[in-house]
């Protein structure tokens, strides 16, 4: 069969996967190639057992695999054979040198650009699919148009805005799609073949178009404003405790402003994830690149909020459960950043089991689908550490449970029986305010929620 494009992602991740899955189940007159230098990868890709947990990934990857979807860790050839190229890779915060803990590291962004110029063998189109400093684009035009032999490189940014555990869902009913371009006629043309590709199954008012540097920059702006809004929620759940006031009511009555609209105004544990942090901390070191430290200031406290959030968390733990946690047994619902996902890059989890691990708990994991990821993060940590999947099972014999991912499954258990095989006084704190509070203090518990006043028998 001839493709009407052919495409390559280089980078087989959390994005990389799930967004050429969807463009090749969207355009069967596409063919997608999808490539990695880890091998590993590669091969869960092409087994029955994906690398990532994300709800109808699994039917969506085996129904176009094979047909126009393919899985490889041939860079050049897939570099030499595709005239589009998305790059997917991982741009984590730079952990060393110059802006350490703050900057993107390009550095694996860089190493590709450097191959897509080395195997090219005629002219492409480059997508910027990684979330990138702004004017990132500007070095990739250097990196690729140093040569004069006739092939040129058109960049185009072209954000990725879905949210793990619905990927699937927001890939297939994107709120919007944005794509930057240079604004010279060849630019304005690779806009177009993009918009083409899209346009299959994303209505045409969705798909966004606007300069390059907007568009790099709009990506980190959508995750500082979303990040931004957790951490005032999460503010305000400090206040609401001394108060006696409940942020759920709170925010329920904020959101109701049609200004301000309901969502990402839960009061948690924190935010969590691989990108809110980092591209916060990205924008704040561009900030102050540019001397604009007022601006980076305002941004950073979003930061300084979501680690403070987490650190209450286990001080309010401490105060409940009279002033030591040493020698007790506490097990945690949840190790995952969020629910529907097995990721925990930046969880919450691992700084919580991290500080009671210092106080001398004990501790018991458990997770439907994060449990081999949390092994991995724990590993090298001094301290008692047990993993159960079963919830009901985990909680035997300890003295609290804290819940930490809003995963549906512990909204229904048999409370009665946990507590029954809890130590007492029984505690739970609940770090996404999704359980039923009022009955479980009914049954026993000495019940502590974010934001809220705690039900106690004390
Ligand atoms: P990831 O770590 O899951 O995947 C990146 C992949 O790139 C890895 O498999 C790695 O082996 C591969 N890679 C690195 N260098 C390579 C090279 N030179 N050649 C081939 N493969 C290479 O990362 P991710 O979560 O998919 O994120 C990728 C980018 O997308 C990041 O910039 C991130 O900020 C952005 N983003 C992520 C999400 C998300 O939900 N995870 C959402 C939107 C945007
Ligand atoms: C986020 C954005 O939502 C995506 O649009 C973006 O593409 C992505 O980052 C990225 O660039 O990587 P994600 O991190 O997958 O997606 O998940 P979110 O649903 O945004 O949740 C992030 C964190 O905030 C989670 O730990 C979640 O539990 C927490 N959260 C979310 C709250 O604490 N309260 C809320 O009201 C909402």
């Amino acid at each position: 069969m001839s493709f009407e494009k052919t495409i390559l992602c280089i980078g087989a991740g959390y994005v990389g996967g799930p967004t050429m899955a969807m463009i090749a189940s969207q355009c069967p007159r596409c063919r997608v190639t999808v490539v990695d230098i880890n091998p590993e990868r590669i091969a869960a890709w092409n087994s029955d057992d994906l690398p990532i947990y994300e709800p109808g990934l699994d039917e969506l990857v085996k129904a176009a695999r094979g047909r126009n979807l393919f899985f490889s860790t041939d860079i050049e050839r897939g570099i030499r054979e595709n005239d589009i190229i998305f790059v997917s890779v991982n741009t984590p915060t730079k952990s060393f040198g110059l802006g350490a803990g703050m900057a993107a590291d390009l550095q694996y962004w860089e190493k590709t650009a450097r191959q897509i110029l080395e195997f090219s063998e005629s002219s492409k189109i480059v997508i910027e699919k990684s979330t990138l400093p702004v004017r990132t684009a500007l070095a990739m035009e250097r990196i690729l148009n140093c040569r004069e032999n006739g092939i040129c490189f058109d960049i185009l940014s072209n954000p990725e805005f879905l949210a793990e555990g619905t990927a699937v869902r927001d890939l297939e009913q994107p709120d919007r799609i944005l794509i930057g371009s240079r604004e010279t006629d060849c630019g304005l043309k690779a806009r177009q073949t993009l918009v083409d590709i899209y346009a299959n199954w994303v209505p045409k008012e969705r798909i966004l178009t606007s300069n390059i540097w907007s568009s790099e920059l709009s990506k980190l702006v959508s995750n500082a404003f979303l990040a931004q809004r957790i951490s005032s929620i999460n503010a305000i759940s400090a206040l609401c405790e001394k108060a006696e006031a409940d942020v759920a009511e709170v925010s329920r009555a904020v959101g109701m402003d049609s200004r301000i609209g309901p969502k990402f105004l839960n009061a948690s544990i924190g935010f969590g994830g691989s990108c809110f942090k980092k591209d916060i901390l990205n924008l704040v070191y561009l900030c102050r690149h540019y001397g604009l430290d007022e601006v980076a200031d305002y941004w950073e406290s979003v930061v300084t909020i979501n680690t403070y959030q987490q650190e209450r968390f286990i001080r309010n733990m401490l105060g409940a459960m009279f002033n030591t946690l040493a020698g007790k047994r506490i097990c945690l619902w949840g190790f995952a950043f969020k629910a529907n996902t097995g990721d925990t890059r930046e969880s919450p989890a691992i700084f919580i089991a991290r500080r009671l691990l210092e106080e001398q708990a004990e501790i018991v994991v458990s997770d439907p689908k994060a449990l081999k990821n949390a092994r991995t993060d724990l590993t090298g940590i001094a301290g008692r550490v047990h993993y159960v999947e079963d919830p009901s099972r985990a909680a035997e014999g300890c003295h609290a449970i804290a819940l930490l991912t809003e995963w549906d499954l512990y909204r229904n258990l048999d409370f009665q029986k946990i507590f029954d095989g809890m130590a007492k006084p029984a505690f739970i704190f609940d770090g996404r305010n999704i359980l039923d509070h009022r009955r479980c203090f009914d049954i026993g518990f000495n019940v502590y929620p974010v934001g809220k006043p705690p039900l106690t028998h004390f």
